[in-house]
């Protein structure tokens, strides 16, 4: 069913309650999302961007409600990801001529996973779209989220269509920034920042730089997920700068995981130590095995600080911690100190290993770290709490 957005633009998205993973089962999306694409109905009328592939024929019958199928003169394939694009085989399946605008490399994944030789119009930045009066500009940004990407900007309505860049993860029926809770949509959008588009913070901030240059008014944002920036969308760009920009709050996140409870007992120890020579920082604690691995790395991600525990098994470190440094490699969050923990029996290499890991993923290894022979008596428990006050001075 059709929104209305602004003057002729129309929201023709997909609303997905139920979504609770993404990219397969890499990103939790624990308040489901949206697949939003947009009809632009001037002079000419254009379709921006599809929905998820499951939702194709729902797609497809609900645009021909608002729009017989042969009077779009154009189609914009901002984004060949399957989120935005897997409706364009049942769409063109119907109107197979119409020219479907997308970059370079927007061609190479299209063709790549829909393996049909559609009427492709290949745009870079600057380049125009003539629907009337106004235009549609063109501004490819590779890497927000894959090298295809590319935003497009609606001259006179003033109303940028920026596909993933300042997109959440969050379902609502309210459609508008200033209609939702603004601490969800904040919580969801920071979430998106830090496990999508933080491996490409230095491409945001020169994607920004490059819009702001553009000097073009901004009225409103309209991303590929989630709600649409109406009111005040410079604070999503805003924000935007800030978390490309080495974002940190003032807080120290314990990622652990235990097998009989001695590193737990050991985190919860250096949670204290470090509460006690420094009871401004905020301090979260999680274990790996429990604990959404989405919501831990946001956790890492605004944090100044983080310390990891494993006890030792088969002369290695717990899977879970494994996984989750494996992840972070990947995001390469900005610098941020960290140090490591661990119990042990017999031969006690984890310590060593998740310093080791820790610096492969970015991380400034600040101390040598901690390990407490058998579980932890009380002894090892203030030694811990020690090591945890140690910390939150090198920290
Ligand atoms: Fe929402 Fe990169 O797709």
């Amino acid at each position: 069913m059709k929104r209305d957005v602004k003057n002729n633009i129309s929201w023709v998205g997909k609303v997905d309650w139920e979504l609770r993973s993404f990219h397969g089962h890499e990103l939790s999306t624990h308040r489901g999302s949206s697949y939003n694409a947009y009809l632009i109905r001037e002079e000419k009328t254009v379709l921006i961007d599809t929905v998820w592939a499951p939702f194709a024929e729902e797609f497809v019958r609900g645009l021909e409600e608002e729009v017989p199928l042969p009077k779009i003169d154009a189609v914009v394939a901002d984004h060949g990801e399957i989120d935005h694009s897997g409706a364009l085989t049942e769409l063109l399946r119907r109107i197979p001529d119409t020219p479907v605008y997308c970059s370079a490399n927007a061609v190479k994944s299209l063709r790549g996973q829909f393996h049909q030789d559609w009427n492709f119009q290949v745009v870079k930045t600057g380049d125009r779209l003539s629907l009337g009066a106004k235009e549609l500009v063109f501004v490819e940004a590779p890497m927000l989220h894959w090298p295809d990407s590319m935003m497009c900007y609606l001259t006179g309505d003033g109303v940028l269509f920026s596909n993933d860049a300042f997109g959440q993860h969050y379902a609502t029926e309210l459609l508008f920034n200033d209609l939702v809770d603004q601490s969800e949509l904040f919580a969801e959008a920071l979430k998106y920042y830090a496990n999508i588009l933080a491996p490409f913070s230095p491409l945001v901030t020169k994607k920004i730089q490059e819009l702001l240059s553009m000097n073009l008014p901004l009225n409103m944002i309209c991303p590929s997920h989630g709600v649409i920036w109406r009111e005040n969308p410079a604070q999503i760009v805003e924000a935007y700068g800030r978390w490309a920009a080495a974002y940190k709050e003032n807080q120290v996140t314990i990622v652990y995981d235990t097998m009989w409870d001695g590193t737990r007992r050991l985190a919860e120890a250096v949670a204290r130590g470090i509460n006690e020579a420094a009871p401004d920082v905020r301090i979260k604690l999680h274990n790996t095995s429990l604990a959404d691995k989405n919501d831990i790395i946001t956790d890492l991600f605004i944090s100044r600080a983080a310390v990891f525990g494993s006890p030792t098994i088969n002369r290695g470190i717990l899977t879970s911690l494994a996984g989750l440094l494996e992840e972070v490699k990947g995001l390469k969050l900005p610098a941020k100190k960290a140090a490591a923990f661990g119990c042990y029996g017999w031969s006690g290499e984890s310590v060593a290993i998740l310093n080791d890991r820790l610096r492969q993923a970015g991380f400034e290894v600040v101390d040598e770290g901690f390990r407490a022979l058998w579980n932890p008596d009380d002894k090892a428990l203030q030694s811990a709490r020690a090591f945890g006050a140690r910390l939150a001075a090198a920290l």
